[in-house]
């Protein structure tokens, strides 16, 4: 069975998700660790609730970025997972890392990539006019929200919308496509090929594998 390890920042639900699939034999693969750069993350009891084994690693401990990365890195492959999955890692992985692990890290991002890259993408959709936004899970390299796009989830911006009703709208769809991307990983359908994203062996469009 695959190993995979989770990293999270945050609340975790998208991490919930993917704990659910494994538990509901979705995911063919077992959650080895859960590791948060932050000492209050919520993802950690949802993790501690699953009786999955976790790990904090705060930067405070660490000269630098790359040394906290060798860190996490040398964590990671003591473990000998298979699958890196950033989930709400709110920190931005060093090139050592990403290269360390070239393709096995899988990244969500709540837009539809390559549009709004970075933080706050959903006012960043609002104040450009938008009328849809997504989110994207794609494999991870070393340009932030820049690794070969896997799946993207659109959903409609209404005139009246605020921030959260989109936020909201696009994260119902998060936990759909990123526990259906871990799988296709696990099940050893998804590969990542000199920087592109293949699923079952035909070459992914630069928009990934869309639903609507
Ligand atoms: C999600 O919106 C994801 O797209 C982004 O960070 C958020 C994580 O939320 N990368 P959660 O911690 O999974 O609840």
């Amino acid at each position: 069975m695959k190993k995979i390890v989770i990293l999270i920042s945050g609340s975790g639900t998208n991490l919930q998700a993917i704990i659910k699939a494994c538990e509901n034999n979705i995911i063919n693969g077992q959650i080895v660790a859960v590791i948060s750069n932050k000492a209050d993350a919520y993802g950690l009891k949802r993790a501690k609730n699953a009786h999955i084994p976790t790990a904090l690693f705060e930067r405070k401990h660490y000269q630098s970025n790359v040394e906290m990365d060798v860190a996490i890195g040398d964590f990671i492959a003591g473990l000998g997972a298979d699958l890196i999955v950033l989930a709400g890692y709110m920190k931005i992985l060093t090139a050592e890392f990403t290269q360390r692990f070239s393709g096995k890290i899988l990244n969500i991002h709540p837009s539809l990539l390559p549009k709004f890259r970075g933080l706050n993408t959903y006012q960043q959709a609002l104040d450009a006019g938008e009328t849809e936004h997504g989110a994207t899970v794609h494999f991870v390299n070393e340009q932030v929200d820049g690794g070969a796009v896997i799946l993207q989830a659109k959903v409609p911006i209404f005139p009246e919308d605020s921030v959260a009703d989109i936020e909201a709208r696009v994260r119902e769809q998060e936990l759909q496509i990123y526990p259906l991307v871990v799988k296709w990983f696990v099940d050893d359908r998804l590969k990542e090929i000199d920087g592109k994203a293949y699923l079952d062996g035909q070459l992914l469009s630069p928009q990934g594998y869309a639903i609507d």
